[in-house]
């Protein structure tokens, strides 16, 4: 179509994890679990529900763009508001971030199957998407500091990643970013910040600022707001005012600022998630084991799985559909042997399990 520039025209939409009513529909089933798009199995804080009721009462006037969730992040993280930015979701940061530094000449530099919604939103502007191989599925930084060339202007690097699981050490960013020159802009995606920030081993980037990194967080995931679209993001102050600027003036929506600020405080509800995860994570990763399934060790609320062929995760995925289990296929990702894997409730993995259990043995008859 004319109208239409041949770099939109060529990409595909953002799928989405498949939903449970649709699976119901299409199997015929009545319980379906979902353990496909990383969502909190608690579901939200309640501190956050109970805010958003209180929060309707003002949906007739227009919201302040973010003002008081930035001043209640600046208080907690210790900067100014000036450093704070949000959103709807961070994935709505990132989108501003594309519009407000990419140049047509630009190019962005990441993995190999980084975060789909990161690769639809990048490549969405028509600029050159360079990547680089994974080294054992995490960030092969090395090779990414090397790949830097004069157009590189975004680097995009999730911590820990997702699809994968896995994250890098302060010591290894530390080394990346000695040979990244400062015109070029760092996006650090903490989305699963929470998840990781008890292992020593993880690198909080609220302790190390740079002037050109910018980290993106989000209330998708361990606060259980996917569907109220909110995150946030801490940079330098020229950052956050130019994406001010592109930023649509009244995101985000009212009710979803009260829930995040409601949730921040609401750390009985962290802690319950944490424990479900770790516990299920653990129950999960033994499972795989017993059934002799490849999994790459993973420090968010989600665990990949690797499969001999293309063919067998695919028939895994659908096996597991008939089941009743909604995981999440990776091939739109660039990983077609891959099958990514939410951590559920205890009873929600259980079924999980016991479904994978019985998939495996059909095929191996
Ligand atoms: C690495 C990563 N970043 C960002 C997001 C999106 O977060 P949000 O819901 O805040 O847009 C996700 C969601 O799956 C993710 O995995």
């Amino acid at each position: 179509m004319p109208l239409v520039p041949s770099y939109i025209e060529s990409l595909q939409p953002y799928q989405a994890g498949r939903s449970i009513d649709e699976v119901r529909r299409a199997y015929g089933l009545t319980h379906v679990v979902k353990l496909a798009s990383n969502e909190n199995p608690l579901g939200s804080s309640p501190l956050a529900t109970e805010a958003i009721r209180l929060a309707a009462i003002n949906l007739n006037l227009y919201p302040n763009g973010g003002l008081d969730l930035r001043r209640v992040l600046a208080e907690a993280y210790d900067v100014k508001v000036e450093n704070v930015i949000a959103g709807s979701g961070s994935e709505g940061i990132m989108s501003n971030i594309m519009r407000t530094f990419l140049c047509d000449e630009d190019e962005v530099l990441t993995t190999e199957a980084a975060f789909i919604g990161f690769q639809v939103l990048a490549k969405s502007r028509g600029t050159k998407y360079r990547t680089v191989p994974y080294r054992n599925w995490a960030y092969d930084l090395p090779a990414l500091a090397a790949a830097v060339n004069d157009r590189t202007k975004i680097i995009y690097l999730a911590n820990p990643n997702n699809p994968t699981g896995t994250l890098f050490t302060r010591q290894e960013f530390d080394e990346f970013y000695k040979h990244v020159p400062e015109r070029v802009l760092i996006i650090l995606d903490e989305a699963y910040f929470e998840y990781a920030r008890d292992n020593p081993r993880y690198p909080d980037s609220m302790h190390y600022r740079y002037d050109n990194v910018i980290t993106l967080r989000s209330f998708s995931k361990i606060y259980g707001l996917a569907g109220a679209r909110i995150g946030y993001g801490f940079a330098h102050q020229d950052l956050v005012a130019n994406l001010l600027k592109i930023k649509l003036p009244f995101e985000p929506g009212t009710l979803s600022q009260a829930a995040g600020i409601a949730a921040l405080g609401d750390k009985a509800f962290l802690h319950r998630s944490l424990e479900m995860n770790a516990r299920g994570m653990k129950y999960l990763r033994e499972s795989l084991m017993d059934m002799d399934v490849t999994w790459v060790e993973s420090h968010a609320n989600f665990i990949m799985t690797v499969w001999p062929s293309e063919d067998q995760a695919a028939q895994v995925v659908e096996d597991l559909l008939q089941c009743g289990i909604i995981v999440r296929p990776l091939k739109a990702w660039g990983l077609p042997g891959c099958v990514r894997i939410s951590i559920g409730t205890d009873e929600e993995n259980r079924e999980c399990v016991a479904a994978m259990r019985k998939v495996l043995a059909m095929v191996k008859v």
